[in-house]
């Protein structure tokens, strides 16, 4: 039997929705999660930071464009050393100025991906995926990256059809 496991990074606070900026106690990826648990069984890991990014949404993009700019890898509060005893990872996360955030991109640098089967998914507010595609296939360097998943992340709430049909599907041999 194949083992999953999801790779996720998800911001509570204040979002952006479609015009309006709203304060969320649940961020839009961890729907997109609990929906691919839900339907293929997998193990989750959080990547978090040691230093939270600010809960204000606008100082937050702040933050984050100057980290993307300098290609900085926050401090994070555990890191994950091995996915050997997994056969598919997820990677889910956040648009952020076009890929996945620094916290995302440096966890998944740290791991060795030789045989493994990797698929991303990303919401986001326009961008779509953004270059987190090409992002994922240039690092997880020996895995097979297949299709991966954009989300509007204002609609990952109303989204579980959707993200578990694509789930069951990368998990198919
Ligand atoms: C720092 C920051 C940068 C963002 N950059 C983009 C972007 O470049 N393109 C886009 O479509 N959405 C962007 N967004 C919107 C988020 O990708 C979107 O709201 C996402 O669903 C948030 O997911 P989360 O609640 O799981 O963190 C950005 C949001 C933040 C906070």
């Amino acid at each position: 039997m194949a083992k999953n496991l999801v790779i996720y990074y998800s911001r509570r606070g204040q979002n952006y929705f479609g015009g309006d900026i709203r304060d969320i106690a649940k961020g839009n990826t961890e729907y997109c999660v609990e929906y691919i648990k839900n339907a293929v069984g997998a193990d989750v890991f959080e990547v978090e930071t040691v230093k939270a990014y600010s809960k204000d949404y606008m100082t937050c993009t702040e933050e984050a464009k100057a980290e993307t700019k300098s290609k900085i890898r926050p401090e994070l509060k555990r890191v994950l050393e091995s996915v050997s005893e997994y056969d598919n990872i997820f990677v889910c996360g956040p648009c952020w100025w076009g890929t996945f955030p620094c916290a995302v991109l440096g966890q998944l640098e740290r791991l060795d991906w030789s045989g493994k089967r990797v698929f991303g998914l990303m919401t986001h507010e326009g961008s779509g995926l953004g270059r987190s595609e090409t992002d994922l296939k240039r690092i997880c360097q020996g895995a097979m990256v297949g299709r991966c998943l954009a989300v509007l992340g204002s609609h990952a709430s109303q989204s579980e059809a959707e993200v578990s049909g694509w789930a069951r599907q990368c998990v198919e041999r």
